[in-house]
């Protein structure tokens, strides 16, 4: 089978070669990225040199790079996008146009080129925000209610793969998956955004009251997922995917963290909330379970600790990554470096 991946030197996207490298080495995987401030080919070192990992410096926006990858492809899985709602926040258009209009190029070049599986990672982020004492969670017939200018461009890009399977017959499948960590996760994020500040004896930066909860999924168990609707997925259908079982808030992330780096409170900084801020995330995930047989392996606690493990032992690739652009947009975030 030959697989292109787009986004793949990002974080998901490079979690996602390796692991189907490593499960299906005869596989083919063409990997087309823009290399962006998020992309990073040193992730992918371990497999640049196997006949079978071919990449494509290329953008998703651009016609001739879009055919070009999509020639003998089997399947697509398209992580390629902007993905920080921070950013979103400032720079909305960059968002419209890598996240929509790069995913309806994509969706043409797929319906012309009789693609077998088009394959869309999306977010549980366009279903909105619960409240705290919420019970439910977000499911496959949640309502989408975006609320940032990343959801909203998330959630648009779900509806014309959506509209594509319904005009073009193209045969896709969508996942809405929960906040991801794990190793190669840019450090903007909140979990690589606090491992990293404390290893360079800063502080962790809390937005608001720091009660704000996000249902956390190791990147591994994302990549199987995926993994399970591409094998035995139903054509046309959505999948959620999540992890946790309990809410875990912001400010108990913090701190855990802080445990297993054995520094104590004082490295917490609540600072000016994000304009807009979903209160909190949770997902069903018992779709995927009853009709596929996926579910979370990894506990957040360990999975935590071994993230840490990673970052601390891979300080070269974080301390390479928090130059140049990362400290002009971190001044501009958070007002100083
Ligand atoms: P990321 O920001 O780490 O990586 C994005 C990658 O896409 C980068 O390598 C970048 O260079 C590439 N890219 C961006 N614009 C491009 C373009 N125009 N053409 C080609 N390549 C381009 O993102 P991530 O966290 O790995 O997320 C990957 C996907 O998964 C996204 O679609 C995101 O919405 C989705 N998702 C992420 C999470 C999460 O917790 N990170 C959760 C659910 C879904
Ligand atoms: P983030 O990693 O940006 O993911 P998302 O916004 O897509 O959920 O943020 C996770 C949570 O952490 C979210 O509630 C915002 C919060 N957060 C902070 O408190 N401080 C920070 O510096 C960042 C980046 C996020």
């Amino acid at each position: 089978m030959k697989i292109l991946v787009t986004g793949g030197a990002g974080f998901i996207g490079s979690n996602f070669i390796l692991y189907w490298m490593r499960n299906y080495p005869s596989d083919k995987i063409i990997n087309l990225d823009k290399l962006t401030y998020a992309g990073n080919l040193e992730n992918l070192k371990s497999v640049k040199d196997n006949p079978n990992y071919f990449f494509i410096h290329g953008d998703i926006l651009n016609l001739n790079d879009v055919n070009k990858a999509m020639e003998g492809i089997d399947v697509v899985v398209h992580f390629a996008a902007e993905s920080h709602v921070d950013r979103s926040i400032k720079r909305p258009a960059d968002f419209i146009m890598a996240n929509i209009v790069g995913t309806q190029i994509l969706l043409d070049a797929a319906v012309k080129n009789k693609i077998k599986r088009f394959h869309h990672v999306s977010t549980d982020e366009v279903y909105g925000s619960l409240n705290l004492e919420d019970k439910n969670k977000f499911n496959e017939r949640t309502n989408y209610n975006p609320r940032s200018p990343y959801s909203a461009s998330k959630a648009g890009s779900d509806h014309l793969v959506r509209a594509y399977f319904a005009t073009y017959d193209l045969p896709i499948t969508i996942t809405n998956c929960s906040n991801n960590y794990g190793q190669y996760q840019f450090p903007e994020k909140m979990i690589p955004l606090a491992i990293t500040n404390v290893l360079e004896g800063k502080k962790i930066p809390v937005y608001g009251d720091g009660f704000y909860v996000r249902d956390w999924l190791y990147v591994e168990d994302h990549c199987r997922a995926i993994d399970a609707v591409l094998k035995k997925g139903k054509v046309g259908e959505t999948y959620c995917i999540g992890g946790s079982t309990e809410d875990i808030n912001n400010l108990t992330v913090a701190k855990k963290i802080l445990s297993f780096l054995k520094k104590d409170d004082s490295f917490i900084e609540f600072v000016k909330d994000r304009p807009g801020h979903d209160r909190k995330y949770a997902v069903d995930w018992s779709k995927i379970k009853n009709e596929l047989g996926w579910n979370p392996l990894h506990k957040f606690d360990d999975w935590l600790e071994k993230t840490i493990f990673w970052y601390k032992n891979n300080e070269e690739w974080w301390r390479r990554v928090k130059t140049g652009e990362y400290q002009k947009y971190y001044k501009e975030q958070y007002g100083e470096e």
